[in-house]
């Protein structure tokens, strides 16, 4: 991808090493923005339309966050009840309609390849919040993000990582997403933990060792000691058949204080895209690793807002302009003090 601006953000394979870095190095300009010690208007009269046919809290709050926070108007739209797609109106034709009311729309829907077609009729850039079990994209550039800080703070960079994904690897798509992103990287080792039918889509896995990278396929927690990141998935229960078939996995992959301590090295930074399913019978992140240093998921989370205004700055061709339209932030804030 040579230029963002105009550019749908549909999936990962639109970019390259360079593309991603481009993202991180717009998102550090980001920092002072997100942390309320200025404000900036570079946006003001653009609007977002925030359409989300799936559930979700930080994805679409975040996206409406970052477009308020570059000083931008959000409309959304949440609930396939609540809107004519419940009526039978086409992905097109909804397209074609909010198209004209926005500058950029992000968008989730439960169906794989959705958000592409909604941007074939679309007028304006399209992000992709996350189509069924297929990909999400913009998680795994915060998720990147996000281990390009951890190890900074290590003194390591990317390149040379070892990374376990654990959970449902076959619905999750954030681990297709993050997995495909990562590969763009050198000498990443995936160690892949999953119950047999859960397992990552060969699609992913051929991507990883194409690229040349180490792939491990695991059912348990051996072999993790010297795994630089766990990355905990939920059970995608609402992708299965029924309530029944997606019980009988909940609660293999638990991860708490005794077995991280049991089976990770005491760097190992524990990753999660939210949410976790904290009922009693999934838990696969308790609450006792809670105020653990290496528990980087609300880290996670505010990246996610810094990578969301470098992609709307860049799509929208202001990343340059930023600073050019700083204000003053006159309340009282602490915000991001630990
Ligand atoms: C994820 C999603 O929606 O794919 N959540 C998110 O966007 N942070 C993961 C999940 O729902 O388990």
């Amino acid at each position: 991808m040579n230029s963002f601006t105009g550019q749908h953000i549909l999936s990962v394979n639109q970019f390259d090493r360079e593309a991603v870095e481009k993202v991180f190095s717009v998102a550090d300009n980001m920092t002072p923005y997100a942390a309320r010690h200025k404000r900036t208007t570079v946006l003001e009269g653009a609007i977002l339309g925030n359409l989300f046919f799936e559930p979700s809290t930080r994805t679409r709050v975040s996206f409406g966050t970052a477009f308020n926070l570059l000083g931008g108007e959000v409309r959304e739209t949440t609930g396939m009840s609540n809107s004519a797609l419940a009526k039978g109106e086409s992905l097109y034709d909804t397209a074609r309609v909010l198209s004209g009311y926005s500058d950029v729309i992000a968008m989730r829907h439960p169906d794989i390849g959705s958000v592409a077609e909604f941007a074939q009729g679309s007028r304006v850039p399209v992000i992709n919040g996350g189509d069924g079990a297929n990909e999400h994209p913009t998680q795994a550039l915060l998720d990147l993000y996000t281990i390009a800080k951890e190890r900074q703070s290590f003194g390591q960079p990317i390149d040379g990582l070892h990374i376990a994904m654990i959970g449902d690897l076959k619905f999750g798509r954030t681990v297709h997403s993050l997995a495909t992103m990562l590969s763009l990287f050198s000498n990443i080792k995936f160690t892949l933990v999953s119950p047999k039918d859960l397992g990552m889509p060969s699609k992913v896995c051929d991507v990883i060792t194409s690229a040349g990278h180490e792939l491990v396929i695991s059912d348990n927690f051996e072999g993790l000691s010297e795994a630089d990141i766990c990355y905990q998935t939920r059970i995608q229960e609402e992708r299965f058949e029924s309530q029944e078939m997606a019980n009988q996995y909940r609660g293999k992959f638990r991860l708490n204080q005794k077995i991280y301590t049991q089976h990770f090295k005491s760097q190992t930074v524990i990753m999660h895209p939210l949410p976790r399913d904290s009922r009693a019978e999934a838990n696969e992140l308790d609450n006792d690793l809670n105020i653990h240093p290496n528990l980087a998921i609300f880290r996670q989370t505010d990246n996610g807002v810094l990578v969301r205004m470098a992609l709307f700055a860049l799509i929208l061709g202001v990343a340059h302009k930023v600073q050019d339209f700083d204000r003053a932030v006159h309340w009282y804030t602490n915000k991001h003090q630990n």
